[in-house]
């Protein structure tokens, strides 16, 4: 049978699941249950080949918290120091998430076991990386759905091995996105300027719009 979705809600919040570094409490514990429902939903992403190869590890002691958020406050300095005009560099939100990471209640990160094989062609790659994250952005708007904020970053991977050492992830493990989730503080979600539809739309043919 089809079961009619609300459309709107649906919408609302795929439209309003931003990136939250600075309204949230950090003092208030997540609920490791809603995060293993938030990551139930996730896992309905769809996932090459039926692999399943999805793994998220989630971050909630003191140590391991540490341990990444100081590989991402170094590769955030690294950033900075070498696009200092680079919008993320300069906006203060970016650099609190920085210095924050650590303290965030919770920290998921998106792995997928496998590695895109080196020169390997574009099917692969997309194939590989696209086996996690639409995953790890559903689990995003999962999240955001039960007022939990979090910001998609990759920073810590410019010191992936150090990452990988510190969490146990073995060497055929692929890292992606991490996710430092909290309770949400009045943060304002709404939908971001973006260009639309019809600019970045090509109809048949590239750079036809219509
Ligand atoms: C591939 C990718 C990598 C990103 N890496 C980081 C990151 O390491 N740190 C961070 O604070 N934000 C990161 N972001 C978040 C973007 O800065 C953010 O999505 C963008 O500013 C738009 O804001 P919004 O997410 O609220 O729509 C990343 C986003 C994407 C898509």
């Amino acid at each position: 049978m089809h079961h009619p979705i609300d459309v709107a809600s649906v919408d609302h919040a795929l439209m309003t699941t931003r990136s939250v570094r600075k309204a949230l409490d950090l003092a208030r514990p997540v609920d490791p249950e809603v995060l293993l429902e938030c990551i139930d939903v996730a896992l309905q992403a769809p996932t090459g080949g039926q692999r399943e190869g999805w793994r998220f590890v989630v971050l909630t002691d003191e140590v391991p918290k540490r341990a990444i958020g100081r590989l991402y406050l170094r590769a955030f300095d690294g950033y900075v120091a070498d696009q200092p005009d680079a919008p993320g560099a300069q906006r203060p939100n970016y650099r609190l998430l920085a210095e924050q990471i650590a303290a965030m209640p919770a920290l998921i990160l998106a792995c997928l076991e496998g590695r895109p094989e080196r020169g390997s062609n574009a099917a692969r790659q997309v194939a590989h990386y696209g086996s996690i994250l639409p995953a790890a952005w559903s689990l995003m708007v999962a999240l955001r759905a039960r007022g939990l904020g979090s910001t998609w970053t990759t920073l810590h991977l410019v010191h992936e091995q150090e990452a990988a050492a510190a969490l146990g992830i073995p060497p055929d493990v692929s890292q992606t996105v991490l996710l430092p989730v909290a309770h949400m503080r009045g943060a304002v979600l709404r939908p971001a300027h973006r260009r639309p539809a019809r600019e970045v739309t090509f109809w048949n043919r590239w750079g036809t719009t219509r």
